[in-house]
């Protein structure tokens, strides 16, 4: 499917030319949320209005490890973006001490995404324009422009902002992923952000199950950068559509060294789907589980029993909270 009527480079050209014209010299500020749509508006909007773009990235601690880095370093260093990272980790934490229940994390978590994006537009002063990564499905989902609502946005910010901009620019409102991706191919993006596999917008905080702290936070990002290590070594990531682990909020007794333990499980996961909509659970081979068991439990202190979910969806969702 495509709504595009030309070639992806001339879309490029046609989507600067367009930034430029709906920015009207104006400053323009993205949010980065290390995703692939907001980085090809990033990119887009650079080429477009240069110096006149400031992008915002806030790092709410829930992004899988090194990711945050990474941010930093494609956006600041490598195109020379002007960007603004907010370590926000222990302010996300501080409010979400004693939250559990799922939809909850992600109202806490959106809402206040939404406040630091305020006040850092607000210490910006005036800035014109707000740019969006919105695609042409989140169009169709939100039921705007003729569609019946599907589904209610779930993303992080996906809160209204109490604060006014001159102008909203969607350069990628026509595209459709694949077609996001490949126009990040074209601007030059890497490949882990062109072919990043889908990341809910709370991250990490929805597969720590129950309460979130540092230390059970580390030890997911441990266990899932091990997982994703030895995934891609045999070059499934092709495809697999999102493999990821779970910490469930659950301790087994185990040996360690001939003596008793009492540590954390983690859960692997990893499922195909055409639409998310409906997924199963890949067989993976069985000597990359047992790499992966082998490797999890002696490099993450902690944690001494790893779990395989081979449950579709349905009756399962894909996250488990
Ligand atoms: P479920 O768990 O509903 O997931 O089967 C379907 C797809 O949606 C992603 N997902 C989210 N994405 N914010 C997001 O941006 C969320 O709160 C969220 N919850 C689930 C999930 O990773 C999968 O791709």
């Amino acid at each position: 499917m495509s709504n595009l009527k030309v070639s992806m480079e001339e879309f490029i050209e046609n989507a600067c030319e367009r930034i430029r014209r709906e920015a009207a010299g104006r400053p323009v500020l993205c949010a980065l949320s290390g995703g692939v749509d907001s980085a090809v508006c990033a990119i887009l909007a650079h080429r477009a209005v240069g110096d006149k773009l400031t992008c915002l990235f806030v790092d709410t601690g829930f992004m899988r490890k090194n990711e945050g880095d990474q941010v930093v370093a494609l956006f600041r260093d490598t195109y020379a973006i002007n960007l603004i990272r907010v370590d926000a980790a222990d302010r996300f934490l501080a409010k979400l001490k004693d939250v559990t229940e799922p939809e909850c994390k992600r109202k806490v978590i959106g809402e206040e995404f939404i406040r630091i994006f305020e006040e850092e537009a607000k210490k910006l002063g005036t800035v014109g324009c707000l740019m969006q990564g919105t695609i042409y499905p989140d169009i169709i989902e939100s039921g705007v422009d003729g569609h019946k609502q599907v589904k209610a946005h779930h993303n992080v910010g996906g809160m209204p902002l109490n604060i006014e901009f001159e102008a909203v620019i969607e350069p990628i409102k026509l595209l459709y992923k694949e077609e996001v991706r490949e126009c990040g191919r074209k601007l030059g993006l890497p490949e882990a952000f062109t072919n990043r596999q889908p990341f809910p917008g709370p991250g990490l905080a929805v597969r720590c199950i129950g309460a979130l702290t540092k230390a059970r936070l580390n030890i997911l990002r441990e266990a899932d950068a091990i997982f994703r290590e030895e995934l891609e070594k045999t070059g499934l990531q092709r495809e697999v559509q999102q493999y990821f682990v779970i910490l469930p909020d659950l301790q087994s007794v185990g040996v360690r060294n001939g003596e008793r333990c009492y540590e954390d499980m983690v859960v692997l996961r990893a499922i195909s789907t055409k639409n998310f909509v409906t997924a199963g659970a890949v067989r993976l081979p069985y000597e990359l589980i047992e790499t992966v068991v082998a490797r999890i439990t002696s490099e993450v202190k902690g944690v001494n029993r790893v779990m395989y979910d081979v449950t579709p969806k349905p009756p399962a969702t894909v996250e488990w909270e």
